[in-house]
């Protein structure tokens, strides 16, 4: 089968790649791309491990299709770290909230948050169920999540008044 090639923004920078018809965005984004922070879990929707920010909105990368981001502007969890690599103010909150233990959902549940936050920055515990009622975790607590979440949001805030 032909590869097509494909243009888009990732994390703020104009990348290539080359991909088949039917490569899911999830192959695209660790295989091709190199971008292996975004993790896969079921493949089918359920569990959002796969979760990216595609033109400000939260979506499961393994449902799209590699073709469908031509010219798109992607966010990945590696778009939410510092300029130097080291974690974002958001990675910092899941740390020091006992946000994540194995870490499997978590560039899922960082992805889903920072589309909240991009319209929400002081969101409550309903919205951010909301957020987050797609992504599955099977080994921390909800409420170490939404915790660090809620850290994450207010260090946010300060960070731009
Ligand atoms: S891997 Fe995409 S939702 Fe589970
Ligand atoms: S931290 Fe293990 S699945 Fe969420």
């Amino acid at each position: 089968m032909t590869k097509r090639d494909i243009t888009l923004t990732l994390n703020g920078k104009t990348v290539s790649g080359q991909a088949d018809p039917r490569m899911t965005l999830v192959d695209f984004l660790r295989v091709v791309l190199k971008a292996t922070g975004t993790h896969v879990g079921c493949e089918h929707g359920v569990c959002g491990a796969c979760t990216i920010v595609l033109n400000g909105e939260a979506i499961r990368s393994c449902l799209m299709l590699a073709v469908q981001v031509e010219s798109q502007e992607v966010i990945t969890v590696e778009g939410l770290c510092e300029e130097d690599g080291s974690p974002g103010i958001l990675q910092d909150a899941f740390r020091d909230g006992h946000g994540m233990q194995c870490g499997y959902c978590t560039p899922g549940m960082l992805t889903s948050v920072h589309a909240l936050l991009q319209s929400n920055d002081d969101p409550s515990d309903e919205d951010i169920l909301e957020a987050i009622g797609g992504n599955i975790c099977r080994c921390t607590g909800y409420a170490q999540i939404i915790d660090s979440i809620k850290i994450g949001a207010e260090r946010l805030r300060e960070d731009k008044s």
